[in-house]
């Protein structure tokens, strides 16, 4: 790594420390454009009559070992999924980290259920389980762990909570393909794990969702709820649902794009592996930076890169140093601008428009105070988030850590 700690910063009309321009790449090709072809010549794109989508799910299946996988039109509608299988319903209460997608709690309150905020581990990101098992109440249905960048949750002690009060366990793994836990893939674990094949996801079907699990009578439910609860069994379709489903069912295109894309998916994964733990190391010592922090024994797939700015140890705050970084070249910017409690239909008790329920109304009073989840603020104030995929080059990250090194050093207290 070149000294670079008396260099004027490019902020301040000094040479960028990162000249070179990104890795960069097609995400789709020949492979995709020949499965669309197939797709299209079946004479049908409905999931049921035509092979793609059954291709799709069954080599996701093989490749990371899971024993059923069914196809949805995207994450959220995957969580959701999951949520009505298991029976969430009227003023049950699921506990979610409050740093994620709004998909993670789209499904909870669809189901006119209660997401319950609980606070993260400030240096991974995901669900603290002392915060999870103090927000257990006798209304807790389910926990939704959510391998938030890549990166896998402390599953062993998330396990052990869901089994100790018998609650559900989903996993959101939308931002976590190929990720592992002490050799176990992600969504292996919970009750139901689920995926996110949106376009800024690790593989692409423009939308879509995907979601496992070990049981096969589970598998038959989910199945069902994606598909408006109706029965399809040979060329009969039993319509009498037993209970409302939506209709979240992917069509043949996607299924023949994400068939293609499982076909890159684990050079996907390894590159972001490798490349993300190499910038962790670089990043190590910097002054004002410290990287994102694997769970021990996790493998990490880097949905993006992501770290904390730490003041304490700088002149300036999150939006100089950034900016500063920015300008050597490395766009790197906050994640989410607050936690998904503080958004308008939670601090206005308007789930839907006109009423406060499900907050009111099921026998329990529920207001979302800001500062409830005080470090996941800290870290959502402090985080930053830049893009890193499987295009990046060794180059690219060790331009990465010198410009992060020269912001650093230049700005360091
Ligand atoms: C952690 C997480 N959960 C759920 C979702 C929802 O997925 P989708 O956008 O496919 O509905 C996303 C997508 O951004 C996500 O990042």
């Amino acid at each position: 790594m070149n000294s670079v700690s008396n260099d004027k910063l490019a902020i301040e009309g000094g040479s960028k420390a990162k000249n070179s321009p990104y890795g960069s790449g097609k995400r789709f090709g020949e492979n995709e454009l020949n499965h669309l072809r197939e797709a299209l010549e079946q004479n049908t794109l409905f999931y049921y009559k035509g092979k793609k989508v059954k291709e799709f799910t069954a080599r996701f299946s093989s490749m990371y070992g899971f024993n059923h996988c069914i196809a949805t039109s995207s994450g959220t509608a995957s969580l959701h999924v999951a949520l009505s299988s298991i029976g969430v319903t009227v003023g049950d209460e699921v506990i979610v980290p409050p740093l994620t997608d709004m998909g993670t709690v789209i499904g909870i309150l669809f189901q006119n259920a209660i997401p319950v905020f609980a606070d993260i581990n400030p240096d991974n990101y995901k669900l603290d389980p002392v915060s999870v098992e103090k927000a257990i109440t006798p209304r807790t249905k389910a926990i939704i762990a959510v391998h938030l960048m890549g990166g896998a949750c402390d599953m062993d002690a998330l396990l052990d909570i869901a089994k100790k009060h018998d609650i559900a366990l989903i996993e959101d793994c939308a931002q976590a393909f190929g990720t592992r836990y002490k050799n176990r893939n992600v969504g292996s674990m919970g009750i139901y794990g689920c995926f996110s094949t949106n376009d800024f996801k690790h593989i692409s079907t423009g939308d879509g969702g995907l979601i496992v699990t070990s049981d096969a009578e589970r598998a038959r439910i989910a199945t069902e709820v994606s598909d408006k609860n109706y029965c399809r069994t040979g060329n009969t379709l039993g319509r009498s649902a037993k209970f409302l489903a939506p209709n979240y069912r992917m069509t043949e295109l996607q299924g023949a794009v994400g068939l293609a894309q499982l076909e890159r998916l684990e050079h996907i994964c390894s590159t972001r592996h490798r490349l993300g733990m190499k910038l962790c190391s670089l990043l190590e010592g910097i002054p004002g930076v410290a990287p994102y922090k694997p769970n021990d024994g996790s493998y990490t797939t880097f949905f993006g890169f992501t770290g904390r700015i730490k003041t304490d140890e700088i002149k300036v705050g999150r939006a100089e140093f950034l900016a500063a970084l920015s300008a050597e070249g490395v766009p790197a910017g906050p994640y989410i601008p607050e936690p998904i409690y503080n958004i308008d239909m939670f601090q206005n008790r308007s789930i839907y428009k006109g009423t406060t329920f499900p907050l009111e109304g099921t026998g329990k009073s529920y207001h979302y105070e800001k500062g409830m989840c005080p470090v996941a603020e800290e870290v959502i104030n402090s985080m930053f988030l830049m893009p890193l995929n499987e295009f990046y080059t060794d180059n690219d990250i060790e331009e990465t850590a010198t410009a992060f090194r020269k912001v650093g050093k230049f700005y360091a207290r």
